[in-house]
């Protein structure tokens, strides 16, 4: 059984989706978190984006494991490596590469395999999983979304200006909705949540009913 969850960067997926997947007791799949695995371990090869062969070569030699929560590439631990603002910045080589898209959505319907999931991401309801049993498209306005990650930033004790980090998110939202495979789209089907205004608790209550009313969860 497949839940899955889309939608825009800062829209709180992957809180929510952790907590809807214990609430639920499925396993939780973050796959940006694998799209940023990729692009960690081509800037430590030296990888040229341009080189299909390349991009080819490493799909062949790189393995992407889960030990509990920590992702492991190759059998190193690179769940913090791949938070970092240089993989943020670069991941959109990964995400936006069409072999990259193959081999990661191989990998999660892989995962998937014989599991109860709920599966957060950008393609997962439209792409990876367009059987699912229940998808959910989640948004909320730019500036909500901005607004909720610079609160992130200060209660980490960091500074950083509400102007910057908006122009921020309409350029990944640029990015994410230009891609020319896997672009974020509503997937068919799926039920729209917007998220203004609600604390994670209330999204993931709406959720959870969402699921339930379909039958899911144990
Ligand atoms: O959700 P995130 O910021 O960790 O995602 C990292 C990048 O991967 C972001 O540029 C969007 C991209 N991504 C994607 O293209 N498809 C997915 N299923 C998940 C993430």
């Amino acid at each position: 059984m497949i839940v899955t969850i889309d939608g825009p960067a800062g829209a709180g997926k992957s809180t929510v989706a952790r907590r809807l997947a214990k609430r639920l007791g499925f396993a939780y799949l973050d796959t940006g978190a694998m799209y940023r695995a990729v692009a960690w371990i081509g800037l430590r090869r030296g990888i040229d984006w341009n080189d299909d062969e390349a991009v080819g070569w490493l799909a062949a030699r790189t393995s992407i494991q889960w030990n509990g929560d920590r992702i492991l590439v190759n059998g190193e631990d690179v769940s913090d490596a791949i938070r970092t603002t240089e993989i943020t910045a670069a991941v959109g080589h990964a995400a936006d590469h069409p072999a990259v898209r193959r081999w990661l959505v191989q990998l999660q319907r892989a995962v998937a395999e014989g599991v109860s999931l709920v599966t957060e991401g950008r393609d997962q309801g439209s792409v990876a999983f367009p059987d699912a049993a229940c998808k959910i498209f989640l948004v909320a306005r730019p500036e909500e979304r901005a607004r909720r990650r610079v609160e992130d930033f200060h209660a980490r004790g960091e500074e950083v200006e509400f102007e910057k980090v908006l122009a921020d998110i309409l350029q990944r939202d640029r990015a994410d909705q230009s891609r020319p495979v896997g672009a974020l789209v509503k997937p068919d089907g799926a039920i729209c949540l917007a998220t203004d205004g609600l604390t994670i608790e209330q999204v993931v209550d709406r959720l959870e009913e969402i699921a339930r009313k379909r039958g899911i969860g144990s």
